[in-house]
This record gives structure tokens, C-alpha cells and sequence, in this order.
């Protein structure tokens, strides 16, 4: 496996970690059920996101010290976050989405035919959120987490 390819998996599965730690702080600090509930679900995407690209890393690059390091960022993230309003925090979220769905894009281009579905995943995760943001925007809370819980292995209970 090319180094840089390798690189950019490692990368993105980092991304994920990161993205979980971030959703799963969101979901504490979120006093409205819903909303709370909303970010336990994407943290579960970006589980088995993350999860998917391990199992494509031909070998481990980095170590343990690093998915400390993303978690910790994406709680300080989080934290930055935490006076935002829902329609704030959607609209933050979804203005990160679009260079990560090009890059993901371009991944899926370089990538080893037994990769692919996994990459083709990692594109339509950040489609699936990108579409639960706009949703949000224009108000269409209701539906909004069908395109997330499409893509789902397992569907986090409702705890509050
Ligand atoms: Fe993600």
C-alpha cells in the first residue's frame, strides 16, 4: 500500500475519532432531549465510520497516543462550541462538510478496489450529514436523521 494512500486513511480515521469525541461532548452538553439524542446518533456514525476505516489500514501507523490526542480535541471543540445555538452549531457543522465530501471524492478515485465500499461509506457519511445539517437548518427536524440511521449498523437508544 503507497505510503501517502495509507496516510490518508489514517488521516480520516483520525477524523473520526475526533468527529465521536466531538458529537458524544455535543449530546452532554445539549440541555434539549432531542438535540442531545441527535449527537449520540452522529457520534455512533462516527464510530463505525472510523471503525471501517481501521479495518482497511493494511498496518497500524500511528498509535494509541494519537486517538487521545483527537479525543481530547474534540471535546475542546465541543466545548468552544457549547454557546452556540442548535441553528449556529448546524450551520458550523454543515460549512465543514463540503471540503471533507471533495476529499473523500478524491479518495475513493485512488483507492484499492477492495477498499472501495469502505470509501464509498466514508463519502456517504459526510453526505449523510451534510444532509441531517440542511435539514436542520430549514426546520425539517423530523426527518432529518433518516439519511444518518441509513447508514447505521446499530441505532443508539433514546436514554432521555
Ligand atoms: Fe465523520
Amino acid at each position: 500500500m503507497p505510503g501517502e494512500y495509507s496516510a490518508q486513511i489514517y488521516r480520516a480515521y483520525q477524523d473520526e475519532i475526533g468527529g465521536e469525541a466531538f458529537f458524544l461532548a455535543m449530546s452532554d452538553l445539549l440541555k434539549d432531549p432531542d438535540h442531545s439524542y441527535k449527537m449520540c446518533v452522529l457520534a455512533q456514525l462516527e464510530l463505525e465510520t472510523g471503525q471501517l476505516l481501521k479495518s482497511i489500514l493494511a498496518e497500524p501507523i500511528g498509535d494509541l497516543t494519537d486517538d487521545i490526542r483527537e479525543r481530547e480535541m474534540g471535546r475542546l471543540e465541543a466545548s468552544h462550541c457549547s454557546n452556540a445555538s442548535w441553528h449556529e452549531l448546524m450551520i458550523l457543522l454543515r460549512d465543514d462538510l463540503p471540503e471533507y465530501i471533495s476529499r473523500y471524492k478524491e479518495l475513493e478515485k485512488a483507492g484499492r478496489v477492495e477498499d472501495l465500499a469502505c470509501l464509498w461509506q466514508l463519502t456517504k457519511h459526510e453526505e449523510a450529514l451534510f444532509s441531517f445539517c440542511e435539514q436542520e437548518i430549514i426546520g425539517q427536524s423530523g426527518q432529518s436523521l433518516e439519511p444518518v440511521i441509513h447508514l447505521l449498523g446499530k441505532i443508539p437508544d433514546r436514554t432521555r
